[in-house]
């Protein structure tokens, strides 16, 4: 692995794989890189089944527990589970307020980001390995130095047939453009011309490289026209992009330019277009809706606005499963003087299932160091590992975490290759916990007070 990959991988939660779950939903101790946590790893074990079978859209899930015990974490799990297909969207609470674009385009723009579309669409195309590919050229008609392609001859063989098309000038120019080659596997959509390169052709003597190289695949099985069927997936926020692109005004210029411009606020008629696109598309048997999922961490930083707004879209016809995240106990409800549990208003309170996520136990703690040891490629002596379990006991997991790195680069600095207690206690004693730091400056203030 390259040092890029490496350093790209390594997050506060590359560590985790999935819930770490049996095939009865049982949680492991020790599972995909999650310890302990056993309740909350369950329960959103049966959150990530409803999501699967399509009974969550529209719900809510709230991760309350204090700072470290693993919201984040279960979110980034749920998302692993779910695979590649769902998405999965991740908003912070505080994103939301931004200056380019309002709280409620933010939160609308992620909550469609988190519906995903899949379309299904049959195309008759031709699909072979070609076998000759000869272009023909005429001199350009202003213009006798140019030449321009008139035509091509095309011959495409699968493992059944072999055939010869005639194309026209503008398929022919598309071959050119897409490098095509005797030797590679394409596809031409019929009705529209366009071609793709699948890849090059098992059976097919041409040279291959080690770089720059395209996929080798199986020559194709029966006729070289027939059905085929592509499965596109998308999500509403795609869809509002594209519908709003085409459709704003501006003229030639803008479309030329309009790749490069941030887009601002999408207006409401677009995405009524998008939606009833979609909707059409459902009704005719040629989309799926694919709900995902919206994770909002510290869900505290949003305002009453932008909760009811939440609230309200959460009862929409296309609606993601919305997961939140909350460290607060009782907290006030930003833009107001109201005092509510976790700084959420009530009646959105009422409609979300709760998971509440309990503090680590010493062995929990032990475990997860190791794993997040492992992860950062960091050596600790079992005393080390000992002395960071009760830092993480005594102040917090993520405390003991933070100084993991640190006293690596420690034991480095003085030629060792493991990290020593005195390692942990020299970092322990020269970066500040939360509290430690906030006594420090309550103490330097009141010096300054008398
Ligand atoms: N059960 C667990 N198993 C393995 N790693 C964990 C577990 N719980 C937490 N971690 C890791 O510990 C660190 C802190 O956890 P996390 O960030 O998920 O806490 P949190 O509950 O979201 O805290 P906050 O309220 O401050 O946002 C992360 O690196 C996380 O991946
Ligand atoms: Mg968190």
């Amino acid at each position: 692995m390259s040092s890029l990959e490496r350093f790209i991988r390594v997050g506060a939660h590359s560590h985790i794989r999935g819930l770490g779950l049996d095939e009865k939903g049982n949680a492991k101790f020790e599972g995909d890189g999650l310890v302990g946590q056993l309740k909350a790893r369950e329960a959103a074990g049966l959150v990530v089944k409803l999501i699967r079978e399509g009974k969550m859209a529209g719900r809510a899930i709230l991760l309350a527990g204090p700072p470290g015990t693993g919201k984040t974490a279960l979110a980034i799990a749920v998302a692993r589970e779910l695979g590649e297909d769902v998405p999965f969207v991740q908003l912070s609470g505080s994103q939301i307020y931004s200056a380019e674009v309002s709280k409620t385009e933010v939160l609308l723009r992620a909550l469609r980001k988190a519906i995903g579309v899949r379309f299904r669409e049959y195309r008759r195309v031709f699909e072979g390995e070609v076998v000759k590919f000869e272009p023909h050229f005429a001199p350009h008609p202003y213009n006798p130095y140019q030449r321009i392609v008139k035509e091509a001859k095309l011959t495409l063989r699968t493992k059944k047939e072999r055939v010869t098309l005639t194309v026209g000038p503008s398929v022919a120019q598309e071959l050119i453009a897409r490098g095509v080659e005797e030797g590679m596997v394409i596809i031409i959509d019929k009705e529209g011309g366009h071609v793709s390169v699948l890849g090059i052709s098992k059976e097919a003597s041409v040279p291959r490289y080690d770089v720059g190289k395209i996929p080798e695949v199986d020559v194709p099985d029966g006729p070289v026209e027939k059905d085929r069927e592509f499965i596109y997936i998308t999500t509403l926020d795609e869809l509002d992009e594209l519908f709003h692109k085409r459709y704003s005004g501006g003229g030639f210029f803008s479309l030329l330019f309009g790749g490069r411009e941030e887009r601002k606020e999408i207006d409401p008629e677009t995405r009524m277009q998008v939606d009833k696109f979609v909707k059409e598309a459902i009704e005719e048997g040629r989309a799926e809706i694919i709900p995902g999922v919206l994770f909002i961490d510290e869900i505290h930083m949003l305002d009453i606005e932008s909760f009811s707004f939440l609230n309200r879209a959460l009862e929409s016809e296309l609606a993601p499963i919305v997961i939140m995240a909350s460290n607060r106990g009782f907290a006030r409800i930003r833009g107001t003087d109201i005092v509510s549990p976790h700084g959420m208003p009530l009646d959105l309170l009422d409609r979300v299932l709760i998971i509440p996520t309990e503090p680590y136990k010493a062995d929990e703690i032990k475990e997860i160091l190791k794993i997040r040891a492992k992860e950062e490629r960091i050596n600790l002596s079992a005393e080390a590992l000992e002395l960071l379990t009760k830092h993480g006991e005594a102040v917090s997991l993520r405390y003991a975490i933070q100084l993991m790195a640190p006293a690596w680069e420690r034991a480095k600095l003085n030629g060792r290759d493991t990290v020593t207690p005195e390692d942990v206690e020299a970092v322990r004693e020269r970066f500040a916990s939360i509290e430690e730091s906030v006594k420090h400056l309550k103490e330097w203030e009141e010096r300054f007070m008398k």
